[in-house]
């Protein structure tokens, strides 16, 4: 029998990705449950209490901002994370390209001496489209083992925006194979 001990007394969870894709609308969402018109260019460091965490583990939230910060401060950031979201935009390609041009090599780069990460990949922006890029996604998981589960959502409408903060807790504290949920809810 395989007993997984519980060594995280806290979940640190941070959001990298291109400019524009929703990092901060992702974060502000989830923590007044509506979509913010306007945004910050980063959000300050969400803290959200083990109570009303689903694994009940408490949850520290980083946004990632490029004209904020510089990219030493990001690397400081990858390796201070405990799970990172890679985050895309599902109406513009070349943000999910960066993906794996730029965002999976660095986080590997970065993280290379320290700590194995792993990773949500998080395809914001469902409200805009109509289709689902979940193959894309199963690429990339299958060439970057870190990826442990995919979530497509919607920071507008809300859509899957707790579910992707509930994989990031559940990718640190319960590592397993890869999953993803593309299922809309209602
Ligand atoms: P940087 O801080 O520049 O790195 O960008 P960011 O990743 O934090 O994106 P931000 O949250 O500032 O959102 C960029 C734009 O996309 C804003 O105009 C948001 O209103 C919009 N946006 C964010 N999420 C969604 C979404 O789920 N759906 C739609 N339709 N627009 C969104
Ligand atoms: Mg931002």
């Amino acid at each position: 029998m395989v007993v997984h001990h519980n060594l995280h007394r806290n979940v640190r969870i941070l959001l990298v990705g291109d400019r524009g894709v929703g990092k901060t609308s992702l974060i502000l969402s989830l923590v007044s449950e509506e979509f913010p018109e306007d945004v910050p260019p980063k959000s300050e460091e969400i803290t959200i209490p083990a109570d009303v965490t689903p694994e009940l583990v408490p949850t520290n939230i980083v946004d990632y901002s490029a004209v904020e910060q510089s990219d030493i401060q990001l690397a400081e950031e990858v390796q201070r994370a405990n799970v990172i979201c890679v985050v895309y935009s599902m109406d513009d390609d070349d943000t999910m390209d960066r993906v794996t041009s730029y965002w999976l090599p660095f986080l590997r780069e970065t993280l290379s001496h320290t700590h194995r990460c792993p990773v949500v990949l998080v395809g914001n922006k469902l409200d805009l489209v109509d289709y689902s890029t979940v193959d894309a996604a199963m690429e990339i998981m299958n060439e970057y083992k870190e990826v442990e589960s995919f979530v497509e959502c919607s920071a507008k409408t809300l859509n899957n925006i707790s579910e992707m903060f509930y994989y990031a807790q559940k990718a640190v504290l319960h590592p397993t194979g890869p999953l993803y949920i593309t299922d809309q809810q209602d």
